[in-house]
């Protein structure tokens, strides 16, 4: 696909789409749950979509009136055994998530995805969930998708020290630790997003977390709910990013969620000298807000250590956004980014480079020198959403040539009229 470039300024309003974390989790607990779960403003894209459909094969009854989704809970109890492998797509959230949810399903079942889901590695969460009684296993003794996964209605409680900071992993065990038999203890690596612990409040469960240190009893009940989706702040920082980059622009961006364990991208912005502003709403429950941003002067900065994964998922356009910052940028601790969606510290740094980019992979982020020009190149997603959108704000600065983009349909994976959005603002 032929990206938009040479951007004569970017000027409006956009409501920021459903967040993807909690649109998986929100399927997942109206299923566990008893009772009826209404989803409001759910990201129609296609990794939720994957967990939708996988809990229509576990039996769950979803409908969808185009506007709101309902899901009829059937409790930890009820998901029933298909004799068809289910497929996860691209979803890691999706897959790891479901294997600690059916860690207490006593039936076997297969789980599958695309090509960059069976390269991404699994240990991480079969390793704990065996120690806690499931058998789990990847293809030909690997542990990599497809899974093949029993659970146990004798499942173990467990007090686990994660090696790793990832939310997915907590999350896939404090699936598991609510069907146990007893109390589990974890303890995080690093503080990461807490959607699952606060949605297990919001379902009416109990759980005690101290910093880093998580405890949850086993047996536990679930209840429907209202679920009102906040708007992604991960989808949101492309735009905020093409807003501070691009001339002449000013963006809002309406309904952002702004949950504390997310919100790192806003914090890298300020201390780059971006004009931003955040206004929270009014309705505190929410934890959503508006942002405003507009064209700025930027500077290089040091982002690691326990920032990290408050701001994972928006390193490559961050990567983008330090491209046009005055002096160096360096990004560490972000080893992560090797087994995402595809190695994202390659990606970033073989891309952007094809566009006149003064960026270097290491071995657990990239340094990238500014403020350069960006020129024109053939370039590809890698098949990975975030590497896609962040390409077209980087073409948006391309004043000749052209870009041309391989696997622009990427972008499906989490934000699927991202191309169009963008449109609307252009000056
Ligand atoms: C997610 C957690 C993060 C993030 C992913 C979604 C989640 O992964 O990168 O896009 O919904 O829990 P890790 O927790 O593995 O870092």
């Amino acid at each position: 696909m032929k990206l938009k470039i040479n951007s004569k300024g970017l000027q409006g309003t956009l409501k920021v789409p459903g967040d993807k974390s909690i649109s998986h989790r929100s399927i997942m607990f109206g299923s566990l749950a008893k009772g009826k779960t209404e989803i409001h403003h759910f990201l129609r894209a296609e990794d939720c979509f994957s967990t939708l459909h996988a809990f229509e094969s576990l039996g769950v009854k979803i409908e969808d009136n185009g506007e709101v989704i309902s899901v009829d809970g059937v409790g930890f109890e009820g998901l029933k055994k298909t004799p068809f492998p289910i497929n996860m797509g691209n979803s890691g959230t999706t897959i790891r998530l479901l294997c600690g949810i059916l860690a207490g399903c006593d039936f076997e079942i297969t789980l599958f995805g695309d090509g960059s889901l069976s390269k991404r590695p699994m240990n991480r969460v079969m390793l704990p969930l065996r120690e806690m009684g499931v058998e789990i296993m990847g293809i030909s003794g690997t542990e990599f998708p497809p899974l093949t996964i029993c659970g146990t209605k004798n499942l173990q409680p467990i007090h686990y020290q994660m090696e790793i900071a990832s939310a997915q992993v907590k999350s896939s065990l404090l699936f598991a630790a609510l069907q146990a038999k007893g109390e589990s203890v974890i303890f995080e690596k690093e503080k990461t997003r807490d959607h699952t612990e606060e949605m297990i409040r919001q379902f009416g469960g109990e759980i005690v977390v101290n910093g880093k240190e998580i405890h949850l009893k086993g047996s536990q009940k679930l209840y429907g709910q209202k679920i009102i989706v906040p708007g992604d702040i991960s989808s949101a920082a492309f735009f905020m990013v093409a807003g501070l980059i691009t001339p002449n622009s000013q963006i809002i961006l309406t309904n952002v969620g702004l949950n504390e364990t997310r919100t790192g991208v806003l914090d890298v912005i300020v201390e780059m000298g971006g004009k931003i502003s955040v206004t929270p709403s009014k309705d505190r429950n929410q934890k959503t807000g508006e942002v405003k941003v507009e064209t700025s002067e930027l500077k290089g900065i040091e982002i690691g250590g326990e920032i990290i994964p408050h701001l994972i998922d928006e390193l490559p356009i961050i990567a983008l956004l330090a491209t046009q910052a005055q002096g160096v940028t360096v990004i560490k601790n972000a080893e992560e980014l090797k087994v995402k969606e595809t190695n994202r510290i390659d990606a970033v740094s073989l891309e952007l480079t094809k566009l006149g980019a003064k960026i270097k992979s290491t071995d657990d982020g990239l340094i990238i020198h500014g403020k350069t020009e960006l020129r024109g190149g053939k370039v590809t997603s890698h098949g990975d959403h975030r590497i896609g959108m962040m390409l077209q704000i980087a073409a948006l600065l391309v004043k000749e040539g052209m870009v041309e983009l391989e696997h622009a349909e990427a972008v499906n994976v989490s934000f699927p009229m991202f191309f169009e959005e963008l449109e609307k603002l252009e000056v």
